[in-house]
């Protein structure tokens, strides 16, 4: 199959896109959702594939096993604003969702989520990550992903990451941005990559409070055994093996996992520039990221 080109980093309404992710602006904005939907939202490389197979088995795993082994996890959670000729659209796929709840993910800024999903009042659970492992993680899946733009050395990244330049703007921007909704929409669940890594578990019970789900002890088990990262490492459904724009052989999907794989890449002296521009950033104190744990 031909692959499209790589995208090209544009401003768009004041946040870096790239065509990939607004070609179908339209139909992204005028998106339907139900009061049922649950919105998956993040930044990139945060933790979304992880957070929507927990929820795909927290609702489907026992009604619908068969989903599991035979549906890749980005079929049966869409990406709503994806719209690369290789792929339905995120639309399209959504829309066809045969589900109740749809689950359906996002990596907009939170002031580009399609205005039926506030109007409908859907739940909408954020995952966010600290941004020194956010940055490594985004560096090799952009090497990898070749719709996405050339990702230059790692002193070029770097300054591209402090700079906003990326695929959905900002990483300051967005989590700031979803943060401080959560103060005034409740239907909002917001996490942390790090907890989760901390005890998957205890991060399970309260998605599952806030969804008012109470799975039984061993379906609980269960779940936190597939969502292991070498268990979804191993697993062709979640892994993004079945991806043709893809290239294995520069990355994986499932890299590392960890918190702290930052202090490989970063520099003594770029550690210090990013603490440095962070403290100007980052004002609101409630906003607190781990970067070891
Ligand atoms: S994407 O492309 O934005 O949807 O990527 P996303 O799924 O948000 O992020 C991918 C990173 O999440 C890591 N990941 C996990 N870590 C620990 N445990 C589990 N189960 C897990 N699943 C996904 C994945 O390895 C990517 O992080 P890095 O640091 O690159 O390894």
């Amino acid at each position: 199959m031909d692959l499209p080109p790589r995208g090209e980093l544009f401003d768009f309404h004041g946040v870096s896109m790239t065509h990939y992710f607004t070609d179908n602006w339209e139909n992204v904005q005028n998106f339907q959702a139900r009061p049922d939907d649950i919105l998956i939202a993040t930044y990139p490389k945060a933790g979304t594939t992880w957070v929507s197979y927990i929820l795909d088995l927290l609702y489907f795993g026992q009604t619908a096993p068969e989903r599991q082994t035979s549906i890749p996890i980005y079929e049966r959670v869409p990406f709503l604003e994806l719209a690369t000729a290789h792929f339905d659209f995120g639309t399209e796929l959504a829309n066809n969702l045969p589900t109740s709840p749809r689950l359906i993910k996002t990596h907009l800024p939170v002031q580009f989520v399609p205005k039926s999903f506030w109007e409908q009042n859907c739940r909408m659970v954020y995952v966010a990550r600290n941004p020194k492992d956010n940055m490594v993680s985004y560096f090799y899946f952009d090497h990898m992903t070749l719709i996405e733009p050339e990702p230059g050395d790692w002193n070029n990244y770097f300054q591209r990451f402090i700079d906003g330049k990326m695929v959905f703007g900002s990483w300051y921007d967005h989590v700031n941005g979803w943060w401080k909704k959560k103060q005034t929409y409740s239907k909002l669940h917001y996490m942390f990559y790090e907890d989760l890594i901390e005890n998957t578990g205890r991060e399970i019970d309260k998605l599952c409070c806030f969804l008012g789900l109470s799975p039984s002890a061993e379906e609980k088990k269960q779940i936190l055994a597939c969502v292991q990262f070498d268990s979804m490492k191993n697993n062709n459904m979640t892994n993004y093996s079945t991806v043709p724009s893809m290239d294995f052989k520069q990355s994986s999907f499932m890299r590392k996992g960890k918190v702290g794989d930052w202090k490989k890449h970063f520099t003594v002296a770029q550690n210090e520039e990013f603490d440095e521009d962070y403290k100007k950033k980052m004002k609101d104190p409630t906003l607190q990221f781990r970067t070891e744990i």
